[in-house]
């Protein structure tokens, strides 16, 4: 086991000042060197009050971590036009977005819309009894539970969301004596999971209260073991599509391929992402891509949608791809259906600047609308990625955008920036070839 020094042990490392915590990292792990210093405080805000509002959206903040905001516009989605900010920090995505959002827009554009808009949490608990007994009570509570909890939702049902139901569910099979209070919520335009927790945690008192003045439970019956109250992020029933169609004469005209055969290759790419879990977690990862870099442009939990959107992903028994073909009737139509549970509203959606202003481009949406512009993301994203694999291969375009990352990364000049752009725009890009060519510009000045 690898020794541990116990030296780096530290106290009361949250009450140190910000400044207090460089100063003790850069000792204990930098040597005292003061590149570390000063490359943490080189990215403090010299806003103080935007600085503020960073740091206190975590604990522990010493500095700030940045990610390029980049924009794709020429967005057509249900006939409005939508410039879309994307929060990544890999190259190529957003250039496929916008690519992918010029090409649709002369087809017609995207097409969305929400197909259920429901999210659940659950009470989990332990009763030593029958289920019959345990569902009598449940009958006889139920409307307590959701009257205990007005104080709760009084705002969210005032904003037309609220509980919309709560069942029990007998899960004995699975573990002994074990239940759940599934329970239903509309959050309206916030993600929701303070209202959906705290009203989880309110049934629960509630079921603990009611189970003692139960007349038919025995003493032990009427010792229900709560184990946890929390929400779910596997939403299939808060559910968007996304899709595009033309006529197949109208496909892709920029490749060697004929219309027809790029429909037909692309449908093959998509039966094997279908088919195959190697090509489908890739597939759905260039998805992720695009609905990622807008879940964080606006300030929502890409966590929550990444484990809600894969778990969606396997929900028939094995892991398959979230987008779908079909060539008929001289139609080419390409859709995907994401779960995708997120606010516009809450969370730090006003108070991170940036999300704010993300939030404004998109025109202020309601919830259901960012989660089709988010969808239209992900579909526009595997639209341009598979375009690319099936034709010129990814790595054309792919290292051309990385090139600029290996140029930084072996610190060439703006100069020998430009000299190699034009350079590798007829030869392949690896970083090897780059190191060569830079090194050949550099021997060639001396
Ligand atoms: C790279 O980030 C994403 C792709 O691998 C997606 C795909 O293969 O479909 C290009």
């Amino acid at each position: 086991m690898k020794k541990v020094n116990i030296l780096n042990k530290v106290e009361g490392f949250s009450k140190l000042s910000k400044l207090d915590k460089i100063t003790w990292v850069n000792k204990t792990y930098f040597q005292n060197n003061s590149d570390s210093y000063n490359l943490l405080k080189q990215y403090w805000i010299s806003d103080k009050y935007l600085q503020k509002i960073h740091e206190e959206f975590s604990e522990n903040t010493i500095s700030n971590f940045l990610f390029p905001l980049g924009l794709a516009p020429n967005f057509l989605i249900d006939g409005e036009d939508y410039t879309i900010p994307m929060a990544i920090e890999e190259s190529s995505v957003v250039a496929a977005a916008c690519k992918a959002a010029k090409y649709w827009r002369k087809r017609g554009g995207f097409k969305t819309k929400i197909i259920d808009f429901k999210k659940t949490g659950q009470v989990h608990f332990i009763f030593h009894g029958e289920y019959k007994k345990l569902n009598d009570f449940f009958i006889k509570i139920k409307k307590s539970l959701i009257k205990d909890c007005e104080k709760i939702s009084k705002n969210m049902t005032k904003r037309g969301g609220g509980i919309l139901d709560i069942e029990l569910v007998n899960k004995t099979n699975d573990i002994k004596n074990y239940f759940q209070l599934n329970a239903t919520f509309d959050t309206v335009d916030s993600m929701g999971a303070n209202f959906i927790n705290s009203c989880l945690e309110q049934f629960a008192k509630t079921i603990k209260k009611e189970a003692l003045s139960f007349n038919s439970f025995s003493a032990e019956e009427k010792n229900i073991e709560i184990i946890m109250s929390i929400l779910s992020n596997y939403v299939p029933d808060c559910l968007v599509r996304a899709e595009v169609s033309c006529s197949i004469e109208d496909l892709d005209k920029e490749t060697d391929l004929s219309s027809k055969q790029f429909a037909e290759k692309f449908e093959q790419a998509v039966n094997i992402a279908k088919t195959q879990k190697e090509r489908a977690v890739t597939h759905n990862k260039g998805i992720m891509n695009g609905v990622d870099s807008v879940i964080i442009a606006t300030g929502n939990d890409f966590r929550a949608i990444e484990a809600g959107v894969h778990a969606y992903a396997s929900k028939n028994g094995s892991y398959t791809s979230l987008s779908d073909v079909s060539i008929e009737n001289g139609i080419f139509h390409f859709w995907i259906d994401l779960p995708i549970s997120l606010g516009t509203v809450g969370g730090i959606t006003s108070l991170h600047p940036l999300v704010k202003w993300s939030l404004e481009l998109l025109k202020n949406p309601s919830g259901k609308d960012l989660m089709k512009i988010v969808a239209v993301a992900g579909l526009a994203q595997n639209f341009g990625a598979l375009s690319s694999l099936i034709t010129s291969g990814i790595q054309k375009g792919h290292m051309k955008m990385h090139l600029i990352n290996i140029l930084n990364a072996l610190k060439a000049t703006e100069n020998e920036k430009n000299e190699l752009i034009n350079h590798f725009k007829s030869n392949i890009v690896s970083y090897s070839s780059v190191e060569k060519e830079l090194s050949n510009i550099r021997n060639n000045e001396l």
